[in-house]
């Protein structure tokens, strides 16, 4: 497995969170669900910063993109520390910050699955890809997330 199906799998598994949120009508398991998506982003996006993107910015194609990509985690960020200090979390305006945040995460993680992923299979061959997915192990873990199963591999 490379970094690329671990991603991929981290992408899916975050974007299906948002939409359970928005689903859910009781609070406390909307409360539940913001907090898993808020550990397992974070922990993500730290992991993927640290094993690709700083790989990404020593080349050519790959440094304006992943400095932008980081940007974007920033933004991610303070907009997920907002709705967490946020008060009512059944309100109109938590729910509309909820539905940005799907947003922005499924714009970013779109630009990644088709940009980021095409300049690293060009960049990196395929046992440094594998590498790198033992790496992103190692640093989600160490942020308390553990691997997430994929999809395809679960079917
Ligand atoms: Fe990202
Ligand atoms: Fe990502």
């Amino acid at each position: 497995m490379t970094i690329l199906d671990a991603l991929k799998a981290d992408h899916d598994d975050v974007k299906s969170l948002l939409g359970q949120i928005l689903e859910a009508d009781e609070t406390t398991v909307r409360i539940r669900l913001f907090s898993e998506f808020k550990i397992k982003m974070t922990a993500h996006s730290h992991a993927e910063e640290k094993v690709l993107y700083r790989r990404m910015e020593r080349t050519e194609a790959g440094r304006p993109e992943a400095l932008e990509g980081a940007v974007e985690h920033k933004v991610v960020e303070r907009l997920m520390s907002d709705l967490s200090r946020k008060r009512g979390k059944d309100s109109e305006a938590w729910t509309t910050g909820i539905r940005v945040l799907r947003k922005l995460v499924e714009r970013h993680v779109e630009a990644e699955e088709e940009k980021f992923f095409a300049i690293a299979r060009k960049a990196f061959d395929e046992r440094t890809l594998d590498r790198m997915a033992d790496e992103f192990a190692r640093e989600k873990k160490r942020r308390g997330v553990g691997p997430t199963a994929s999809r395809i591999a679960a079917v």
